[in-house]
């Protein structure tokens, strides 16, 4: 029988779930009883969820819960693993709708953003099914007769994810999956400000007969809470494995925990993605690439685009007419129809920090040339917005122009629509200027010339580069991860990630039936007289 969803009434809106954490198999509450509301972005009155605030006790017992699980997991056959994340990924299929509305709904993403998440998760999905029936070892020769040499991929143990808002759904798939998948079993965090969403696909993991202990979800805050408990388990020896999505400052110090403890944490962090509009470049393709690599999601990817380069000759060009579709997006309560570019900002501190950015654009010397800025409220709101401008937390999408490379603007990831413009002239400086804040997560570069091509591909320092496309737009089997402050090296998705998650075992099996040492007992045959060749002097 089907087991439905504890909800309570909610007003006028869709009810309230009563969110729970998961472990061991078991729906439970947060030891100290206390809970929390998680509120809908685009109307705070809308309460989505009410969900259990972990303390450390809850932490602590669902990573050994985890731990205890993790010997018959990993002794599970991988392809019967993959089975299982195949059944995940067909409920997900089933599910897609109200999925996206949920994450529409939690965190304010516009409908088709949110299929689109959704729609990532499945593909996750049925890409690490497959995977089940591979996750291949070698077979390697040896140096010596009768002796065989084996690769096996083994599990780590037990792996803890923390997880950012704005991707609720495709990012921790992109974890979630590939640590089952490989025989690990998962202590997830999800972000605070999605909870429903994180609850709603716990329970299609559970449906889909992932068994108890082997996934374990606990509700909460980050920083103080719920999140750093994640990483007091480590220094407890209670977890082999972290990964985290969020920001640079909060992965710096999980990859502290982590290096003392000599884990390799996979970190996906923050961005100053560059986008680079050229001057043989097809404008308007790139003009499109450009509003929703910067605007799209709010900006709120650490995709998103942060610094506009532009080739002197077209820049005035791009610029007018980037402006005059700026003009035309539409922002608004993306609940109420399919027609918005954006919708609010996550949460209010989000909306807050990005409202710095402002303070910071006038101290650098530096020109907007969007005319209106910060807030949007119903009385200061662009003509066409849709909704309840104070019911959420919007902001005015900003255009910086007459940035340099050594500006804070230029130099810090500003979470938000906001795009700052910086003007160079040719390749050279165009990639000089991609490459000059300290993150290197994607990329994007317009051109036709195919030289150009060639020597921005071999020039960027980043993880990612797209070619007359967005910043965004990851593939699922796409290696994704950054460099310099984007990430320590590590990378989601794909077959890549399976590194993340497995270590190589080494195996070697001697059948000589007597002992032969490696680079001692073995024959090369160098017991040899060269010919003599000076008859040809
Ligand atoms: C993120 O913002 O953390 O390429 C992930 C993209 C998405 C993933 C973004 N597929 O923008």
């Amino acid at each position: 029988m089907a087991r439905k969803l504890e909800t309570v009434a909610n007003g006028d809106f869709t009810p309230t779930v009563v969110v729970k954490n998961f472990i061991g198999g078991e729906e439970r509450e947060a030891k100290a009883g206390e809970r929390f509301e998680s509120v809908s972005a685009s109307h705070r009155v809308d309460v989505v969820g009410s969900v259990p605030l972990s303390s450390a006790a809850d932490v602590e017992e669902a990573c050994r819960v985890a731990g205890a699980a993790a010997a018959s997991w990993a002794a599970t056959p991988a392809p019967v693993r993959g089975a299982i994340i195949g059944r995940i990924g067909e409920a997900i299929v089933q599910y897609k709708e109200l999925l996206s509305r949920v994450v529409c709904r939690e965190i304010g993403k516009s409908m088709r953003e949110s299929r689109g998440e959704v729609q990532e998760a499945i593909d996750t999905a049925h890409f690490f099914q497959a995977e089940g029936r591979r996750l291949y070892g070698q077979t390697v020769n040896s140096e010596m007769p009768n002796k065989e040499l084996f690769t096996y991929r083994r599990p780590l143990g037990v792996a803890a994810m923390i997880t950012a808002g704005n991707f609720p759904m495709a990012v921790p798939s992109w974890k979630i999956l590939p640590a089952l998948l490989c025989g690990n079993t998962v202590v997830w965090k999800p972000s605070e400000d999605a909870p429903v969403i994180a609850y709603l696909f716990g329970r299609i993991m559970e449906d889909a007969r992932v068994p108890a202990g082997v996934l374990n979800i606990v509700h909460g805050s980050g920083a103080g809470g719920a999140g750093a408990a994640v990483l007091e388990c480590v220094d407890k020896g209670l977890i082999q494995k972290v990964s985290f999505t969020g920001s640079t400052e909060v992965g710096r110090k999980v990859g502290e925990v982590c290096g003392r403890n000599l884990q390799i944490p996979s970190l996906e962090l923050g961005g100053k993605n560059p986008l680079v509009v050229l001057r043989d470049a097809d404008l308007d393709v790139a003009v499109e690439g450009a509003l929703f690599s910067g605007y799209g999601t709010a900006g709120q990817r650490c995709t998103s685009l942060g610094n506009l380069i532009l080739d002197k000759p077209i820049a005035a060009e791009f610029k007018k007419r980037l402006l005059a579709r700026i003009s035309e997006i539409q922002i608004g309560d993306v609940t109420q129809g399919e027609d918005m570019l954006y919708g609010p900002m996550i949460n209010e501190r989000f909306g807050n920090n990005f409202l710095k950015h402002l303070d910071m654009g006038k101290e650098d010397g530096a020109t907007l040339l969007t005319t209106q800025h910060g807030r949007i409220t119903n009385e200061n709101k662009p003509a066409n917005f849709v909704g309840d401008a104070d019911a959420g937390f919007y902001v005015f999408p900003t255009l910086w122009d007459g940035v340099t490379a050594d500006m804070k603007l230029a130099q810090t990831e500003v979470f938000g629509p906001v795009i700052t413009v910086m003007e160079v002239d040719g390749i050279d400086e165009a990639i000089e200027a991609a490459n000059c804040a300290p993150y290197g997560l994607s990329s994007a570069c317009y051109t036709m010339n195919p030289t150009h091509i060639l020597k921005f591909k071999n020039g960027i320092r980043a993880g990612m580069t797209s070619i007359n496309n967005t910043t965004n737009g990851a593939e699922a089997h796409l290696p994704f991860g950054g460099c310099g402050w984007s990430g320590n090296g590590t990378r989601e998705s794909g077959v890549w990630v399976i590194d993340a998650y497995t270590r190589w075992h080494a195996v070697n099996e001697d059948l000589a039936g007597k002992l032969q040492l490696a680079q001692i007992d073995v024959d090369f045959g160098d017991t040899h007289e060269p010919t003599d060749m000076s008859a040809l002097d």
